[in-house]
């Protein structure tokens, strides 16, 4: 990418970075004063989570996701390091993973020496398997998995007797995706759902996660990551709580990426790009029908750095993040509309 970074650096106007999913808008105010207010911090946090910590996850998860039945909880150091670990501590053999995806689920089965298989979105033609990850609203593409599509997976894990792990960190910028917890008729065994605060409350600098799911499958996770010394911060579980305590901060949060979304889309849609899903979440997945190192390079004329969809299993989509300023989103538009 640096060449392409180099060339975009050049451009008069300003370069603007839309190639990482690393937000830029501020962590609200109350979350960053909950975080000062549990800076003394002598003694080692709870691998499993304070006892509020785990209530704050448990009540939203019902009230937010619509989890029912029995389910367990268990912050995490970032979701990233729960996907990239997951195989290892249940030990998988095969692991299913989206064609195009988030690279983190292929290194942690290669992690975990499991042989791993990228599969299409309908459970009813996967292979057998003992772990499968889906992604909804996914990472590249924004693509949004029906309930119906969600159920077939619960159906697959069921009669595969596999685990299912569903990554929800962008679950809050959208209306129609729905959690797996709200679609397992409270049936929980074998179903984890993990969810991240990084996007939904601009805390990605703070490390701050948490699966949902399955007891016994929590359990044995807990008592390795006990072991492994894998605990999330005292202060930033502090901060955790004041995050899940408030969903308005999240959902001005989904407003500000609805309208660069939409503003994005229109503009591509005009340059004669093809959007494909880019429903909801963080991305634009787009295509100039050409090799994504050549719309990358047309994106660098003009001082603005996409990703290749390379990256992530596609050879002529580019993802575009909103991770920028309402201003700099605004400056793309202008570029693309020339
Ligand atoms: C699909 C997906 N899962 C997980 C993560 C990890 O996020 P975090 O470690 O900040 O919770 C990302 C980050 O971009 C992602 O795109």
């Amino acid at each position: 990418m640096a060449p392409y970074g180099e060339k975009a650096k050049q451009y008069p106007g300003g370069f603007i970075d839309l190639s990482q999913g690393t937000p830029v808008d501020a962590t609200p105010k109350f979350i960053q004063e909950a975080l000062n207010q549990a800076s003394n911090s002598p003694s080692y946090p709870l691998t499993a989570g304070s006892v509020q910590l785990k209530e704050a996850i448990k009540h939203w998860a019902i009230s937010t996701l619509g989890a029912t039945g029995e389910f367990d909880v268990l912050p995490v150091i970032g979701s990233k390091e729960f996907v990239a670990l997951l195989p290892t501590f249940l030990q998988s053999k095969r692991v299913l993973y989206p064609q195009i995806a988030y690279p983190t689920y292929l290194v942690g089965a290669l992690l975990a020496s499991a042989q791993a298989t990228a599969v299409g979105s309908k459970a009813a033609d996967w292979p057998k398997a003992d772990l499968a990850w889906i992604n909804s609203p996914a990472n590249p593409t924004g693509q949004v998995l029906s309930d119906s599509q969600i159920s077939a997976v619960i159906n697959w894990g069921r009669a595969n007797n596999a685990v299912i792990a569903s990554d929800e960190c962008y679950l809050s910028f959208s209306d129609q995706a729905k959690s797996i917890l709200a679609l397992t008729e409270g049936e929980n065994t074998g179903i984890l759902a993990v969810h991240s605060l990084s996007k939904r409350s601009n805390m990605a600098g703070y490390r701050a996660a948490f699966v949902i799911g399955d007891k016994k499958l929590i359990d044995q996770i807990r008592q390795i990551r006990k072991h492994a010394g894998l605990m999330v911060p005292g202060p930033i579980q502090h901060a955790m709580i004041a995050a899940l305590s408030d969903d308005n901060h999240a959902k001005e949060q989904a407003h500000r990426y609805t309208s660069r979304r939409a503003k994005l889309i229109n503009v591509l849609t005009n340059a004669g790009f093809t959007i494909e899903y880019s429903q909801a979440g963080l991305y634009v997945w787009c295509s100039k029908n050409e090799d994504c190192y050549k719309t990358v390079d047309w994106f660098a004329q003009l001082g603005i750095l996409v990703t290749p969809g390379s990256f992530y299993g596609s050879d002529n989509f580019v993802r575009i993040a909103l991770t920028a300023h309402d201003q700099d989103i605004d400056k793309v538009v202008e570029r693309l509309a020339l």
